[in-house]
């Protein structure tokens, strides 16, 4: 039997909800509609995500969304089967809010729910673009809060071969461009910005290039940007391009070499980058290069589904279901998890 699955994100700074067909013969699941509303602009006066402004924005915009992709489908709230919701990680006033949306509407319908790991979202995203990969694979996990590279066997098999030992990749983005006084969110703004400088013009640390393992550090490529802002002092704003595409050049060299030491080390031919860092120019550039090299498969998330989104939530619930890793259940008494480690789950 198909299952029409609504899926609602609010773990952070994006409100997404969507509607995904899961066949009933185990074939890949089908997005039928999906949309988001984007908190940036809010935040932006204060140059970081507010917590609690997120949380009350969620609040508004999850029915009219709900709405939006139900109509766009045609589809009428009474057909969803299971309600999925991102119960984990993010913060924890933005968590509820979906949380609660999600059990309050399934309990009226009658209907199960299911809390989905938005990591494992990120990570199965991809399933949903043209080129959908196929298991197992190794999974780049670049997003604002985790940077890690996994072993993925199946769903709910997931392994970490190395993470983040401070800052994640996307923080690294984030804090750099704070630092050279661009707008939030640093990371599409200082990548944009590079495109028209000189990635060879400073010379910046590649931490833990070298280590031997599959770790990765950020904390210090921050400070030596902020070293290097500072030498340049009333320069900066004339250098700023060549600043970015230095930084920007450091991250993707550590992301694109230790990726490529994950695929030797574990003997396999297929990676598969997710979260909001994917959606960088050049990192594709040069892991599609670097693969092509070396006849390696690379599968990405369609662009606009790198950052966070409805569709991958409403996919992870659906291919957890098909797999048989996970029963929704009428059991609507929630908890959110702002902290919940991807290789805990099963
Ligand atoms: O996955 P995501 O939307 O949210 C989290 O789960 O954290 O990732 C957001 C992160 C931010 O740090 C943002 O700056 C970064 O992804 N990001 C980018 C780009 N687009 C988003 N970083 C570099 N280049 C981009 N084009
Ligand atoms: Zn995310």
């Amino acid at each position: 039997m198909s299952l029409l699955i609504l899926g609602i994100e609010s773990s952070c700074d994006e409100t997404g909800v969507a509607l995904v067909r899961a066949p009933g013969d185990g074939a890949v699941p089908v997005l039928l509609s999906h949309a988001l509303h984007s908190q940036i602009e809010m935040h932006r006066a204060y140059g970081g995500v507010v917590p609690e402004l997120a949380s009350r924005d969620h609040i508004r915009r999850v029915l009219p969304l709900t709405e939006h992709v139900l109509g766009e489908a045609g589809q009428s709230l009474s057909q969803v089967d299971v309600v999925a919701f991102t119960r984990g990680p993010g913060l924890a006033g933005a968590l509820l809010v979906g949380a609660g949306v999600a059990c309050a509407m399934a309990a009226a319908l009658d209907k199960p729910v299911l809390g989905v790991h938005h990591l494992e979202g990120h990570l199965l995203s991809p399933f949903l673009s043209a080129d959908p990969p196929e298991f197992p694979f190794v999974a780049l996990l670049v997003s604002g809060g985790h940077t890690q590279l996994m072993r993925v066997d199946g769903v709910g098999r997931y392994a970490i071969l190395g993470e983040t030992i401070d800052d994640a990749a996307g923080e690294a983005f984030d804090k750099s461009a704070k630092l050279m006084g661009l707008p939030y969110p640093g990371g599409p703004v200082l990548s944009r910005l590079a495109e028209g400088g000189d990635a060879q013009a400073f010379k910046l640390p590649r931490p833990l290039l070298h280590s031997g393992d599959l770790d990765f550090s950020f904390a210090g490529l921050k400070t030596a940007v902020l070293t290097q802002a500072k030498k340049l002092g009333a320069d900066l704003q004339a250098r700023k391009a060549d600043l970015a595409a230095s930084t920007q050049a450091a991250i993707v060299e550590v992301l694109v070499k230790k990726t490529l030491a994950a695929l030797q080390q574990t003997g396999m031919r297929r990676v598969v980058v997710a979260g909001g860092v994917g959606a960088n120019r050049l990192l594709r550039e040069q892991l599609n290069a670097a693969c092509a090299k070396r006849q390696l498969r690379v599968h990405y998330p369609e662009l606009h589904l790198c950052t966070d989104n409805g569709a991958m939530i409403a996919m992870a619930a659906a291919m957890r279901l098909q797999a048989g890793r996970e029963t929704a259940q009428k059991h609507y008494a929630f908890d959110v998890k702002p902290r919940w480690p991807l290789d805990s789950l099963a």
